[in-house]
Order: C-alpha cells, then sequence, then structure tokens
C-alpha cells in the first residue's frame, strides 16, 4: 500500500467517523492560525534539531537515536513537519501524519520553500493508514502523546514499527500536569489527583488532552509489546526561556517540566 495515495488520509471527509476527542481535537487545531504559527514552523525547519519548549539542542538532549541514515520513521502528530525535515536531512525516509489540515498546510508550505518532500498524511494518528511493521522509528513531540489516546496510539505505534523499531515520545510531565493551572503557569501547589489521571479536558471544552502517569504508562508500553529503554527528566537549561505561558524557568529549574520516553518494539 502506498500511503501517499490519496484516499487514504482523512482529507475530503467530514471527519464523522472520527473518535469525538479526535474530533474536537481537530477543530481546535484547524481554528489555531496566525502569524506566530507560520513563523515559529521557518524558525523550527531553518534549526538544527531542538526539542520541547525550552528548544534543548539534539546533543544535550538525545531525542533521535545516534543513526537516522536510511531508516524509516514515522512522526505521529508531526504538526508543522520540521521533526520530518531535520530526519529528512540526517538521511532518514519521514512520513508525517497529522489531524489538522491547517497545520499540515503549513508543512506542505515549508516543504516548498525548504525543498524538502516527505509525505505527509491528513488523519489520526490512532489508526494510521499503512501496514504492519512499516517503520523504524515512530516519533512523537508533543504531538501523539498529548492529544490522542494512550491506549490506542500506542499500540497502533508497535503495530507500525518492525521488531527493534523504536518509540520515542516528548511531552509534559505529569507533575508539570498536576501542577499547571487552566490558564496561566504551574506553581509549586498540586492542582488535581493524580490518581485516576488519564484524559484532561480544557475548560471550555475544546481541548482533550491525555496523561498517562508513569506506573500506568510503563504498564501500557509492556502490554503493547514494548521494552521501556530509558526515561529522561528534562531540567531546563539555565537562563533557557520559552513562548509558552504555562511553565516557567523557576518551577522548570526545580522539576521536570518534560520527559523523554524511549522504548523498543520487542520481536514478535
Ligand atoms: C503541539 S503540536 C506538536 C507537533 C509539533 N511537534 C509542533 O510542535 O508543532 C500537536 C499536534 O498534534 C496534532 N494532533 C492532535 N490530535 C491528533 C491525532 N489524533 N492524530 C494526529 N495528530 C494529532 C495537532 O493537529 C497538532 O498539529
Amino acid at each position: 500500500m502506498d500511503a501517499t495515495e490519496p484516499g487514504l488520509g482523512d482529507t475530503g471527509r467530514d471527519g464523522a467517523h472520527l473518535p469525538e476527542h479526535v474530533r474536537r481535537n481537530r477543530q481546535l487545531w484547524d481554528s489555531r492560525q496566525g502569524a506566530w504559527f507560520g513563523k515559529r514552523a521557518r524558525a523550527q525547519w531553518a534549526a538544527e534539531p531542538h526539542w520541547g519548549v525550552w528548544r534543548i539542542p539534539q546533543a544535550e538532549l538525545p531525542v533521535f537515536p545516534d543513526d537516522l541514515a536510511g531508516r524509516d520513521l514515522i512522526d505521529l502528530g508531526c504538526g508543522t513537519g520540521y521533526v520530518c525535515a531535520w530526519a529528512a536531512r540526517a538521511g532518514a525516509r519521514p512520513v508525517g501524519i497529522d489531524n489538522s489540515e491547517r497545520q499540515l498546510a503549513t508543512a506542505r508550505a515549508m516543504q516548498h520553500d525548504f525543498g524538502l518532500e516527505f509525505p505527509l498524511l491528513h488523519g489520526n494518528a490512532e489508526r494510521v493508514p499503512y501496514p504492519d511493521a512499516s517503520f523504524d522509528i515512530a516519533i512523537s513531540e508533543h504531538g501523539a502523546i498529548g492529544w490522542c489516546d494512550p491506549y490506542r496510539w500506542i499500540p497502533e505505534a508497535a503495530r507500525l514499527l518492525r521488531p527493534g523499531g523504536e518509540l520515542v515520545f516528548v511531552r509534559n510531565s505529569t507533575l508539570l500536569t498536576l501542577c499547571v493551572p487552566e490558564s496561566g503557569a504551574a506553581a509549586a501547589r498540586l492542582r488535581r489527583p493524580q490518581f485516576g489521571l488519564y484524559r484532561v479536558e480544557s475548560e471550555d471544552g475544546t481541548a482533550v488532552n491525555f496523561q498517562l502517569p508513569h506506573g500506568p504508562m510503563v504498564r501500557l508500553l509492556r502490554d503493547s509489546g514494548f521494552v521501556l529503554e530509558d526515561l529522561l527528566e528534562v531540567q531546563a537549561p539555565e537562563n533557557a526561556s520559552t513562548e509558552y505561558d504555562y511553565v516557567d524557568l523557576e518551577w522548570a529549574r526545580q522539576w521536570p517540566s518534560a520527559e523523554v520516553w524511549k522504548a523498543r518494539r520487542s520481536p514478535r
């Protein structure tokens, strides 16, 4: 199957077949636009690989595996496609999938401006139109990991990976999720219980996020056929800055605001 064929993504369909949280998040991301997104996409595409809200260089926060050359990689919730662009420049064969046509439109514009091409699919990362064992690496930087149901997308990532393939994701830490208010920055105060943490909705109902605490996440990875290899708890570098308002440097110097999880698909 060639997933670049028209019709394999969700383009041209009304989305009625999608799970409710996917429909809501599609509406949200399709409504997010404006100069900030375009400017950020261009800056990300132009830059060397770096990660998360603190923009930590790959040399200091090794999210990509060492050798990307010749490897098939899928970015689940690719947004404006810059992770795929970085992977392509390192010799990988990337594919991006995203739920938002608007994000993908920006990604396509960047492909044109930077002279790089790779397949971009419009669809739900919980159900990807590629055959089993199509990829060596599945990655998500605040994409599927924050916006898809983990009980759907992690088994789907396992299906997409070849035996020995690598799953890497960068997400907000569970501690940050516990401390972050509806608007504004996290403070040194727990605002929600950890037990039962899973689906987190914004008060206005426009966003549905997911955050599994460590125990359930470890069990889900194991039950999906992964072996957990590393969990990097990210401390913001001294003097780092961020454009996001939900965490500040003082907080992120003391507690991990983000986590990088690395797991390997065990042989079938
Ligand atoms: C914070 S962005 C992360 C992407 C990229 N790393 C970035 O920072 O631009 C979250 C992305 O996840 C996408 N997304 C949300 N739900 C999704 C789903 N069910 N399947 C695929 N992508 C999804 C959104 O459309 C959005 O582009």
